[in-house]
């Protein structure tokens, strides 16, 4: 049975998800690659215990996470549980449907009421769990109502499986629209999963940074650290362990040389700042006040420690953000 640090809250900082009373680790650990079949599932229960012990209280789950199958992932986190399931009172726990998760029309990428709600079951039966936190709608379908697809997240609230529901991958035009539908219904809509990094600065353009913090819900950020770009281990080539390296990643054509000498330049100011360049790169995506937390993913416990250290500097200069700023037009 795990047996947690019991200095473990004083060392995570804790936001508020939007205007809502859940509040999330500045920091979180996402499950989308390391915890599917392919793994060492002692490298796996060691991630988590190592996230719970510095205060990471929230894990992000979707049907679809794990190799070479899908829902890989949740069951190992089940097993993971099963040695900490009297700590599930001190922890956030969310899944997603949306994408592609078994055969036929009932599982493909949709945002069906007959998807979604057949689709949590599964997740619940593999975690071992009676209900998660938060149940998103993994990516926006434009071929199902709105309506019905957020009546299904409703309705996984008013069964007792989810507490809180989210979207993900939403604009802030589709973020509004189905926000008009929660809002009639009374749905504890609270959160957002866009991708954010300081390389990939959508939601700036979009809007959905601003929408959201008028709006009093939360930005849970994924691939913060794009990929793994944004850490010390690309600046100097590819290794054969890394995501790129093991083409496991649809970005890795963008490590060009280009890529490599801003990445240098980026980790020059992140020295100066007394930071790592993985933990320069989730403070600043942390700056932003829409964001409640960042969703890190890890291949190994060092990883997560390292990360979750950025919140020893979360607060950037003038001259720091102009500094970035100049490196990222570039
Ligand atoms: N809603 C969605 O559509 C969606 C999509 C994608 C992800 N997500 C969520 O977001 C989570 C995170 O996504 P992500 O894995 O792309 O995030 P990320 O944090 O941008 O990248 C994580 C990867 O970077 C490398 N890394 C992390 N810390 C490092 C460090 N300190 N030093 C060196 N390398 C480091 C590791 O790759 P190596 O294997 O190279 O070590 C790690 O697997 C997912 O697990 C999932 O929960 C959601």
């Amino acid at each position: 049975m795990f047996i947690a640090d019991e200095k473990r809250y004083d060392k995570m900082v804790y936001n508020r998800c939007g205007k809502s009373g859940l509040k999330l680790p500045a920091v979180s650990l996402g499950f989308w690659q390391n915890f599917g079949n392919g793994g060492c599932f002692a490298n796996m229960e060691k991630m988590v215990h190592t996230a719970f012990n510095l205060g990471i209280t929230h894990f992000d789950l979707a049907n679809n996470y794990g190799s070479p199958y899908n829902g890989s992932a949740e069951e190992n986190f089940g097993r993971i549980l099963d040695g900490m399931r009297h700590y599930r009172d001190e922890m956030c726990i969310s899944t997603k449907a949306g994408y592609d998760m078994w055969a036929g029309p009932y599982g493909d990428k949709n945002g069906s009421r007959k998807y979604l709600t057949a689709s949590l079951d599964q997740s619940l039966k593999r975690m071992k769990l009676d209900y998660v936190d938060i149940f998103y709608h993994h990516v926006f379908d434009p071929n199902t109502p709105l309506e019905e697809t957020a009546l299904a997240l409703d309705n996984a609230v008013k069964q007792g499986k989810a507490l809180y529901v989210g979207i993900s991958n939403y604009n802030s035009a589709q973020t509004a629209e189905i926000m008009e539908i929660f809002r009639e219904l009374h749905t504890p809509f609270i959160v957002n999963q866009p991708s954010y990094a300081m390389l990939n600065r959508w939601i700036e353009r979009d809007g959905l940074d601003k929408f959201a913090e008028e709006n009093g819900i939360g930005l849970a950020v994924f691939s913060p650290l794009y990929q793994g770009f944004l850490t010390d281990k690309y600046l100097k080539g590819i290794p054969a362990d890394s995501r790129v390296g093991k083409g496991a990643t649809w970005i890795g054509n963008e490590l060009d040389e280009k890529m490599v000498a801003r990445l240098n330049k980026l980790n020059s100011v992140a020295e100066k700042r007394g930071q790592k360049l993985s933990q320069m790169a989730l403070s600043w995506v942390l700056r932003n006040k829409a964001v409640a937390t960042v969703l890190i993913g890890a291949s190994r416990p060092e990883q997560i420690a390292e990360n979750a250290a950025c919140i020893e500097k979360l607060d950037f200069s003038a001259e720091e953000i102009a500094e970035i700023e100049a490196i990222l037009g570039e």
